[in-house]
């Protein structure tokens, strides 16, 4: 990852000395053409190429001495919003790239400006102009010469005290650049191989995240052994990696409560002895993306995305899922750490294995006062959903509103589904107190999944995020190109701003 740089400053735009400078124009707004772009604005105006439907762009140069080189006008469409502006910055931080600007400025007209709260205005600018630069690099290409186009700012279109840009539009381009940041962050980890990503350098980028108030560490097979963390085992006995249990903990000085956030870490995902069939077996690499969101979190609670008032103890199980000749085997019972039994009757279905150790133990020893986990968990929420929201659902209505506000706010959209009585009399199995899979014939999925992690969390307020379907293969859409998508970041470092 290349950071894109992204800031506020003062003065007007249209006086800017820049390689290019960029104007995002709503319906009905009649661009201010800078000096030297008049004559060329001019005709492009009588030529009727001004740009009016959302994502249109039209480049002019300037016909004499310009303090910018060229101008690209860009359009947000008709009733602008905090999405649509998050998807023309990122289409114009693409375009400067194209253009190979060594740097840009970009502004809002009016009509933009007024239909969007400075608060939502400066977040979805920032965060849309670093999503937009996202290119995965692999690690062999990370010392290769980046992309020009690297180096931003947004200004005022026009000088003035009317023009100026507020303190909450400058502050909120700020934390979005920030949020965009650990988005990336978590795309990187997402899009790794697995075998450039096992469960130990999952935990090694972990440790990198350490600083002030954070203490990062790794929990070894061996001490899962004294925990009794017999499910989270189960799953790693089929590969010669190592698994580990991560946990974050930002111990701010005056916290008052505590609360957990989970992540499948599960680094590769071939099924175990219920083998995967092999097409597109190796976008099983994305199995760890709740692990990635999780981590993602405390990269943007260092960097400053977001200032928790409260304790907040992250959680990955990592491992892989291989069918090794010491795998476990359909039929198996296995414990996981509070004493429940377990009858694993698919091997594929390992993420909540793992996560069932990690809810339990998280739950057990902070005791929060709501848990929230994040997992690619059923290839069932597709068929429910698709790829562009994420599947939630949980114990605590409370909890769930929550959630779905910060993904309404944050734009990281989260769809209840259900988790009923009759869901957990799925789980229950003849063998075991739980089995890890519901019978065919009740047809349920997801909720099947979300059911078996509620015996692990008690009365703890827990929400389970299914994002099986939207950690990567949504629509491509400017500020996502396709790859993981980083889900939950967002949405998790609003959440975590709101719970004060
Ligand atoms: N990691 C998969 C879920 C998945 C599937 C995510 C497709 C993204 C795309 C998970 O471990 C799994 O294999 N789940 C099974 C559960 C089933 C055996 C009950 C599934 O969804 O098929
Ligand atoms: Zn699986
Ligand atoms: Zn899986």
């Amino acid at each position: 990852m290349v950071a894109m740089q992204l800031t506020a400053k003062s003065g007007a735009a249209v006086s800017a000395k820049t390689d290019l400078l960029v104007l995002v124009l709503a319906e009905g707004d009649e661009p201010e053409f800078p000096r030297g772009f008049e004559k060329a604005g001019a005709a492009a105006a009588r030529a009727g190429d001004l740009p009016r439907e959302f994502l249109a762009t039209c480049a002019l140069y300037p016909d004499g001495n310009a303090p910018q080189k060229r101008l690209l006008l860009a359009s947000a469409g008709k009733d602008p919003d905090a999405e649509k502006l998050r998807r023309v910055a990122a289409a114009c931080q693409q375009a400067a790239e194209k253009l190979a600007a060594r740097d840009y400025v970009i502004a809002l007209a009016p009509k933009v400006t007024a239909a969007i709260e400075d608060q939502a205005a400066g977040l979805a600018l920032g965060e849309g102009v670093v999503l937009g630069a996202y290119e995965y690099r692999p690690p062999s290409a990370e010392k290769a010469e980046p992309k020009k186009a690297r180096r931003a700012a947004v200004m005022a279109m026009s000088g003035g005290s009317k023009g100026a840009l507020s303190r909450s539009f400058t502050k909120n381009v700020r934390r979005g650049v920030l949020r965009a940041q650990s988005v990336c962050f978590a795309r990187d980890l997402g899009n790794r191989a697995g075998n450039l990503l096992t469960p130990t350098k999952l935990a090694a980028e972990a440790r990198k995240l350490a600083g002030p108030h954070l203490r990062v560490r790794a929990v070894s097979e061996a001490q899962m052994e004294r925990l009794g963390m017999g499910a989270l085992l189960s799953v790693s006995r089929g590969s010669r990696e190592q698994a580990r249990l991560i946990v974050l903990d930002y111990h701010p000085p005056r916290a008052k409560q505590t609360v957990c956030v989970v992540g499948k870490g599960l680094t590769f995902d071939a099924g175990g002895i219920s083998l995967k069939p092999s097409a597109a077996m190796d976008e099983m690499r994305y199995d760890m993306c709740g692990g990635a969101a999780v981590l993602g979190l405390f990269h943007g609670i260092q960097s400053g995305a977001a200032s928790p008032q409260c304790r907040v103890v992250g959680v990955v199980p990592a491992s892989e899922n291989l069918p090794g000749g010491q795998a476990t085997k359909p039929g198996d019972i296995v414990r996981a750490c509070n004493g429940t039994t377990i009858e694993v009757l698919n091997t594929d279905a390992e993420g909540r294995l793992i996560l069932c150790d990690a809810l339990a133990w998280a739950i057990q020893t902070h005791k929060p006062k709501a848990c929230v986990d994040l997992a690619t968990l059923t290839g069932a929420v597709i068929i429910a959903l698709g790829h562009e929201v994420t599947g939630c659902m949980g114990n605590d209505q409370e909890l769930i509103d929550e959630i779905l506000a910060a993904g309404e706010a944050s734009g990281d959209r989260c769809w209840q589904l259900p988790l009923w009585e009759v869901h957990k009399e799925q789980m229950k199995s003849k063998f075991a107190d739980l089995k890890n899979i519901n019978a065919k014939g009740d047809g349920n999925g997801s909720t099947a999944g979300g059911a078996f992690l509620s015996y692990f969390v008690g009365d703890t307020p827990w929400v389970h995020l299914d994002i099986a379907g939207s950690a990567w293969n949504a629509k491509a859409k400017d500020y996502y190109r396709g790859g993981a998508s980083g889900v939950g970041v967002r949405l998790l470092l609003e959440w975590i701003e709101r719970r004060r």
